[in-house]
Parts: C-alpha cells; structure tokens; sequence
C-alpha cells in the first residue's frame, strides 16, 4: 500500500514520522520474507495517538513491525502499511534494580548492557533475536525462565482507548508464549525489576545457554525459530523429528536438519511456500498424533 496524498504525507512530517515508501519487508524479517508497503518510522512515542487518528481517518490499515524475527509475512504488494518504532539514545536506563527499556531496544543487547551492571535473570533470553517489545508481547522464554516474571510496568498505546497508558506488572497475564495485550496494543517501553548477580556468574549463564543453543537450533540460517508452540506435556520438534520430516521442503521453504520446529528460507522460499510447508507439516503431526499444532510465529497474511 502506498500513501501518495500530499496531505498525509505533509501531516507525517508535521509528526515527525518518517516515510520510507516502497519497502520491502523481506529486508526486516529475519525469515527473509515479506512484500513491499510503505514503512513509517515513529521517533516520538507521544505522536503515536495523532499518527494512528490520521491513518483511521483517512481509512490506510496499518500493522506494528517489532524486530521482525518471529513474523511470516505474505508476499507481493502488501495491503496495509507498516509502522516501526526508532529507538532512542540510550534505549536502556537503569535505576538500582530497575531497568527502563525502550520497546524497541534490541532484546540481546539489553541483556548484555544489564549483565555488565551485575543485573541478572535474562540470561536464557541472549540468543533470542528481536526487540525487548516483541519479546514482552509474546512472553518469549527460553531455558527456564520468560520475561514476564520480570516486568513491573509497561507504557503502551491502547488501541481500544486511543491513547497511551501505563499497566503494573500484576494487570497483565503472561503465560506460555502468551499475554493479556490486545492484539492491537504496541508496546512502547517496559520497567523490569532484575536480581542483583555478579556479571562473572551472569556471563556463566550466558555461555551454557549460548552453548546449548548453538548445539541444537539452527543459529546461522533465516528462520522465525520455532514455528509451532508445544502444546501441553508434549514436543513440536521432537513430534515432526520421530515423523521423519527433517529436511522436508516445499521450494526453499524447509524443516531444518538441525531443530525439527524451526523452518528455514534455504534461498528465494515465498510466504506461500512457507505456509504451505506449515500447513503439510501440521497435518501430518494431526494424522499421525491427534494433536493439532498452533502457530508460534506471528503470521500476516490477510
Ligand atoms: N527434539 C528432537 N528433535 C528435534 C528437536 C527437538 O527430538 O529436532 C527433542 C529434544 O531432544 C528435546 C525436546 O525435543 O528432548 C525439546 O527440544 P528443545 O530442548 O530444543 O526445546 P523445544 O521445546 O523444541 C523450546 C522453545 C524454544 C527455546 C528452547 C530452549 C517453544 C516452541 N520452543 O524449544 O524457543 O529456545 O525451548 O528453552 O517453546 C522460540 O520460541 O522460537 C524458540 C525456539
């Protein structure tokens, strides 16, 4: 979708939102795929509420871009157009235990600049690509611990109210790869409470899991991790691995050999053939163990 009325384009400027027309989201997603709208990059966090009234008022639907590195987004010329927040300079403040973090502040980078500060508790998250907001949004885990546990306040722009807010910790549920936010709330900037840790034993932490990561997912190749959640008491990956899918492929679009819940672009793969790999997959886990598979990866396909 492409915004050409000089109006519109006249009041982004007066926002201070930057137009970057004809992007190609493929360049943003960390599974290398995606079409081509136009992106808009937010810098002030108080513009939100007068950028999203232009864009209902004059009808342009829009979608909220995080890092990119859990999303599958179709291809060609994309329907709506896409806003990005820029973060600030610093993107993480510290008070005593407290971290304050931009929703858009790189999610590992926030970890290592706590972890250098002797603030700990994250240290399951260091691999884990994508920004602190997308992270918070979907309550991302890994080896034993979720972000969640550590959130204490989270500003956000509430669709449903129109304007931005502030929520305790104890107002939001997170539970597994899941959260109370509508779907149409973005994440601005969250408050995390973190153990006091030396950075040697953090730093500790940090290599086994970056250890164990490295052994058994597929660092190097695109990919939105794991494609599927774990339904309850039960392995996605280990499920599609006994089925014998491990470098099954539709196109480019293929269950990697290394991780069986982690599907990579070997090259040109299209959402359309990643979607119809999905699709295969999930049908063959139902045959074979009456479970249906949900979608860990967020997809936009509509
Ligand atoms: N397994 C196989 N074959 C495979 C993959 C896994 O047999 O191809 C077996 C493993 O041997 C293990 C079990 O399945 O016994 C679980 O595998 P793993 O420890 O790799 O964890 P996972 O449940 O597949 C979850 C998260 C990951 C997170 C890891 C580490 C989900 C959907 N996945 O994976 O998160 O990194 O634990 O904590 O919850 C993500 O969110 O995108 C993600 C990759």
């Amino acid at each position: 979708m492409h915004i050409n009325d000089p109006r519109i384009v006249a009041s982004l400027a007066e926002l201070g939102v930057e137009l970057r027309a004809g992007t190609k989201l493929s360049q943003w997603t960390s599974l290398g795929i995606g079409g081509t709208t136009d992106l808009l990059r937010i810098t002030k966090h108080e513009s939100i509420p007068d950028l999203l009234n232009l864009l209902d008022a004059n009808h342009i639907p829009h979608k909220f871009l995080g890092g990119g590195s859990n999303l599958l987004v179709r291809d060609g010329e994309l329907p709506w157009i896409v806003q990005q927040l820029v973060p600030p300079e610093p993107d993480v403040v510290l008070e005593g235990n407290f971290a304050h973090v931009d929703a858009a502040a790189d999610l590992g980078r926030t970890v290592t600049f706590c972890a250098k500060r002797d603030l700990g508790g994250m240290e399951g998250l260091i691999g884990v690509p994508g920004t602190v907001g997308g992270a918070l949004r979907m309550n991302a885990g890994a080896y034993g611990m979720q972000i969640g546990s550590y959130v204490r306040e989270v500003k956000l722009y509430r669709a449903a109210a129109r304007k931005i807010e502030t929520l305790r910790g104890h107002q939001i549920s997170f539970e597994y790869r899941h959260t109370s936010f509508a779907p149409d709330d973005m994440m601005l900037a969250v408050t995390l409470e973190l153990p006091s840790k030396p950075y040697k034993q953090i730093l500790e932490g940090i290599r086994i899991c970056n250890e164990k990561r490295r052994s058994s997912q597929p660092l190097g190749q695109k990919s939105a991790g794991c494609i599927f959640k774990n339904p309850p008491g039960a392995s996605a990956g280990r499920m599609i691995d006994e089925l014998g899918l491990k470098g099954f492929s539709v196109s480019d679009a293929r269950v990697s050999n290394r991780h069986a819940n982690f599907f990579v672009n070997e090259g040109h793969a299209s959402a359309k053939d990643m979607l119809a790999l999905i699709a295969d997959v999930r049908e063959r886990v139902e045959r074979a163990y009456g479970m249906t598979l949900e979608n860990e990866v967020v997809v936009w396909n509509g």
